[in-house]
């Protein structure tokens, strides 16, 4: 199947609705991923509208570009991390923006490749880094040099694991006789430290000890506060930024960086949503993925 055929973009039709895309406007994708929020941009802004779009990870771009080529020289895509949006644009003489997205969190590409290590469902190295080319540690070397009480403080806080105590020491202790480097490992003991009684219904056992490890992997939560500062920066006045978060951490960080905007003096921005953005049931039966998606926006004034 195509990558247009099996992958359906998250709060589609909330986030036009809040970018409001038109012939002539400039957006930018800052989390391009797959290209589906960013091909209906261009779609609705034709036929003079233009999107640039970054996304960290250079494979994930490369099936963005081969997504997005029929636009021809509406699209600008880089590699690229948004902690570094503001220099990114200006570099490369982008901006200022009509409306910018943020989509957080991995591609069903990243999720779906054994090969990035982001999925206890197929086999593979225990990598998780979103740009393999940066100098960030991978899970394995993370997990060969943590300490046992921030490796549970990470899966406590991030994961919302309640048993991130006992995974935590029985990683530290298996870690003595060998590292860790496949996901399978990592799956296979996070099923045998927590006891079977406990295994979550809807979700695979080990789902919040990956995802924990993802985000400690790619510091997503230090690099989104960074992010958003720049965005703000690179929007025209009337433009508006629009975020779609996974996590609850994620989403405290969206929150409170909009309503700081929204009460600084005089305001940066008004609020476009009092109360998050949730995807509707009809869209959670078709992409489970969905599930704990939230929208915020915001207009710059
Ligand atoms: C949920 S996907 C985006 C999907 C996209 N909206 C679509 O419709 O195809 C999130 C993307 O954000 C990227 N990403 C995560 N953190 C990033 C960062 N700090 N800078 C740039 N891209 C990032 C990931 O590599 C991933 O491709």
């Amino acid at each position: 199947m195509t990558i247009e055929g099996r992958h359906r973009p998250v709060l589609l039709e909330e986030a036009l609705a809040i970018l409001q895309p038109r012939s002539g406007g400039r957006y930018l994708d800052a989390t391009v991923g797959l290209g589906g929020h960013a091909e209906a941009i261009l779609v609705e802004s034709a036929p003079a509208g233009r999107l640039c779009g970054i996304d960290r990870d250079a494979e994930t771009l490369d099936m963005a570009k081969d997504r997005l080529k029929r636009f021809g020289s509406r699209v600008e895509l880089r590699q690229g991390d948004f902690v570094r949006l503001g220099a990114i644009a200006t570099e490369n003489g982008w901006g200022p923006f009509d409306g910018i997205l943020f989509d957080l969190g991995v591609s069903s590409f990243q999720l779906d490749n054994a090969s990035r290590g982001f999925s206890f469902m197929r086999d593979g190295p225990l990598d998780m880094r979103m740009d393999r080319q940066g100098d960030e540690k991978s899970a394995t070397e993370l997990l060969a040099g943590i300490s046992e009480r921030e490796l549970a403080r990470i899966l406590r806080d991030y994961g919302e694991e309640r048993w991130a105590r006992r995974i935590a020491a029985r990683i530290v202790q298996e870690r003595r006789t060998q590292p860790f480097t496949s996901t399978a490992q990592l799956a296979r003991l996070v099923a045998a430290a927590v006891p079977r009684r406990a295994w979550p219904r809807r979700i695979h056992v080990a789902t919040r000890t990956f995802q924990a490890l993802r985000i400690a992997v790619n510091d997503e939560l230090g690099r989104l506060s960074h992010g958003l500062q720049d965005a703000v920066e690179s929007l025209v006045v009337g433009g508006r930024i629009c975020i779609i978060s996974f996590h609850s951490l994620e989403d405290r960080i969206v929150k409170e960086t909009l309503r700081g905007w929204a009460r600084s003096e005089p305001p940066r921005v008004h609020l476009l949503t009092k109360r998050p953005v949730a995807p509707t049931e009809r869209e959670i039966e078709t992409n489970p993925r969905a599930r704990s998606a939230k929208l915020r926006a915001a207009e710059r004034c």
